[in-house]
């Protein structure tokens, strides 16, 4: 089955990156979120992202105007959905929401589309229970920022039927993305190993071990990482990072994944990272 038409729930910073991706692979594109105003930022995002992949070399300037074209932002969710061959949640990290979600979108979406969640934690399984035909259902876990990063993990749910599974490989090796299979078990493999990094780390800085710049300079330069942890908490934000923690804390029962109270006091005050423009670093346009 040849994906022609997505739809992505969640026009945030990972839903308008994953409408980039499939508007670039030709697909035509809808992006859903609650309010004309949140999905035309995303749109904003998108135009604003092609743009420095123009500038980069990575992106023909005509493709950038065809994938513009080809993203229309949406606020009715039985509309974004129709007629599509993928539909991808990226709505906040609360499962009752995604629930939600895939329970208003099992009718008016085709039978034969994939249903995914790019869930970082959750269980896909409690998410498909919600969904009329949960083997469509998967988790398709993108990385921010979406048009660079290279993975994706595919999260087998417990009834996703290989069809589906194979179905989603297709879709990630046609966008470019190194697929990767992992089971439906907490954190899947990259949150659990990235959270547990990030943790460690602000709570080294709740310690005064050393300042945030230095310790992200330890994995930077001593491990070969892209960026340092709290950086990369910056990017990601803080508050999803709360989130995942608090859920891998409880569904591991793991001290190590306990956000630090320094987070949640960040996260209190506001200090979400670069969406917020200030969390472990300031952060300027
Ligand atoms: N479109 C297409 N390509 C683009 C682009 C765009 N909008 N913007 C940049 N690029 C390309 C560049 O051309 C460059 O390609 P090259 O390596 O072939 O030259 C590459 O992407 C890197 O771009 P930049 O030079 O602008 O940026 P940096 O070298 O400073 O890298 C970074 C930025 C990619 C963000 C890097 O710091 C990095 O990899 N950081 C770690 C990010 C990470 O770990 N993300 C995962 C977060 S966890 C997550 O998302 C899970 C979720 O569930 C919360």
């Amino acid at each position: 089955m040849e994906i022609r038409t997505a739809a992505v729930l969640g026009a945030g910073t990972m839903g308008s990156g994953i409408a980039q991706v499939c508007a670039l692979a030709g697909c035509v594109t809808r992006l859903y979120d609650v309010t004309l105003a949140r999905a035309e930022a995303g749109c904003a995002l998108i135009a604003k992202s092609l743009q420095k992949g123009v500038e980069k070399g990575k992106v023909a300037p005509a493709d950038r105007e065809t994938a513009i074209a080809r993203i229309r932002p949406c606020t009715d969710l039985a509309e974004a959905v129709e007629g599509a061959d993928l539909v991808v949640e990226a709505a906040p990290e609360d499962l009752d929401l995604k629930r939600k979600l895939f329970r208003s979108i099992s009718a008016p979406a085709p039978p034969h589309a994939i249903l995914a969640t790019n869930t970082s934690s959750l269980p896909v399984a409690r998410i498909a229970e919600a969904a009329t035909r949960p083997e469509r259902v998967l988790g398709m876990h993108f990385f921010n920022p979406v048009p660079v990063m290279k993975l994706l993990e595919l999260v087998a749910g417990e009834k996703t039927s290989p069809a589906t599974l194979d179905a989603a490989r297709a879709f990630g090796e046609r966008i470019g993305k190194e697929v990767i299979v992992v089971k439906d078990a907490p954190g899947f493999a990259s949150s659990r190993l990235g959270i547990c990094l990030g943790m460690e780390a602000i709570r080294m800085v709740e310690q005064g071990i050393a300042s945030a710049a230095d310790i992200d300079k330890a994995m930077v330069f001593g491990y070969g990482h892209p960026m340092g942890p709290l950086r990369l908490t910056d990017l990601v934000g803080l508050d999803v990072r709360l989130a995942i923690g608090e859920h891998l804390a409880r569904a591991l029962q793991a001290p190590h994944f306990e956000p630090p109270a320094l987070l949640r006091t960040m996260v209190a005050e506001g200090r979400l990272g670069k969406k917020s423009g200030r969390g472990f670093y300031e952060w300027k346009e």
